[in-house]
């Protein structure tokens, strides 16, 4: 099969188009012929050598993907060849075909193509896990939510909104229209506004780590709870412990691709139960900003890499 594989770590055009090995499912796990793969975020790190693959996992990128199931490894039940799915991966989803656990994979729901279901399972997960399994974002509280116009963002706005929470979003301004219609209450424009004197939020999702952790403690309500799952404002920073214990406010910080393949298993099944009702009735949906083949990656990861996409950027085989 082929891949797009990484010779070199370095810039976008590294990406190469390869012939590789077949993968083969061990034990627990199906054979998936890749549909669609999407562009995370981390993806870029990877590219840049800055975020290896974990060990067993193939070495080029891809932490999702959608497709049909083509194979069973020993012991797999509930899934047959031929199902359609979208899957969590450790990496791996820029191919023809991928191993998936069969505990990560989720069914493609009714309402959504196969292919734009890849746009799924990393946010889904991510989002779930941290804002509402974590974090406990109620109806009616206060949600803020930094990068409201990436991946990450479109999904969790969706979902707060459908949960009945309040939401708050930044952004650059001329995504605001796009994350309003999404269902953003308050848009703040992160150039130009201080978001910390325009909302006293309940539940952050925070993706800018350093740089805002001050700011985030400020834009806490008494008792609210900041959940830290990007650090693309720094990651060292030094806050007052004070402000924290007079909120009786409390941090996390979490990455998905870590946890262990259990817990992994435990929080796809809660998206499957409490999510996917959801998007199945038409109110969280996945944003598309384009599709792309996968053989122009690397095209893909120069809109992400400059902030160009709303929501997330596919790509098809
Ligand atoms: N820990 C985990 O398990 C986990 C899992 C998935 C993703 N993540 C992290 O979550 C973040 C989002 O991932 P993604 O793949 O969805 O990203 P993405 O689509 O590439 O979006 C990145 C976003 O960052 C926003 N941004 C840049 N500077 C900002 C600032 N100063 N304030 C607010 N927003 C700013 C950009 O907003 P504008 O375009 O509006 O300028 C852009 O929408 C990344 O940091 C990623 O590493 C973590």
């Amino acid at each position: 099969m082929y891949a797009m594989t990484l010779p070199t770590f370095g810039d976008p055009d590294v990406l190469t188009w390869a012939e590789v090995d077949d993968p083969v499912p061990g034990p627990g796990e199906v054979l998936i012929e890749v549909a669609a793969t999407a562009v995370n975020r981390a993806d870029l790190l990877q590219r840049q050598g800055k975020y290896p693959a974990p060990p067993g996992s193939p070495a080029w990128p891809g932490l999702e993907c959608s497709g049909r199931i083509i194979g069973l490894g020993a012991g797999v039940t509930g899934w047959h060849v031929g199902d359609e799915v979208c899957a969590l991966l450790p990496g791996g989803g820029y191919a023809e075909k991928v191993v998936a656990d069969a505990g990560l994979l989720l069914p493609v729901p009714g309402n959504v193509e196969l292919a734009d279901a890849a746009a799924l399972p990393e946010v889904a997960a991510t989002v779930w896990s941290n804002v509402f399994a974590l974090a406990g974002l109620k109806a009616g509280e206060q949600f803020l939510v930094h990068g409201g116009a990436s991946g990450i963002g479109t999904f969790a706005i969706q979902l707060a909104k459908a949960w009945g929470a309040k939401v708050a979003a930044t952004a650059s301004a001329a995504k605001h229209d796009a994350l309003r219609a999404l269902g953003a209450d308050l848009t703040i424009d992160y150039r130009s506004e201080e978001f910390e004197d325009l909302v006293s939020a309940d539940v952050i999702l925070d993706i800018m780590g350093a740089s805002y952790l001050e700011r985030n403690i400020e834009a806490l309500a008494p008792g609210g709870r900041l959940t830290m799952i990007g650090t693309q404002g720094g990651v060292k920073a030094e806050f007052d412990l004070r402000r924290l214990m007079a909120k009786r406010a409390w941090i996390a910080a979490t990455t998905l691709r870590a946890r262990p393949v259990e817990n992994k298993r435990e929080i796809i099944a809660e998206v499957r139960e409490q999510v996917w009702p959801l998007v199945e009735a038409g109110k969280v949906l996945p944003v598309i900003d384009r599709r792309l083949p996968l053989t122009e990656a690397a095209e893909a990861h120069r809109v992400v890499e400059a902030n160009a996409h709303v929501g997330k950027v596919l790509l098809t085989l």
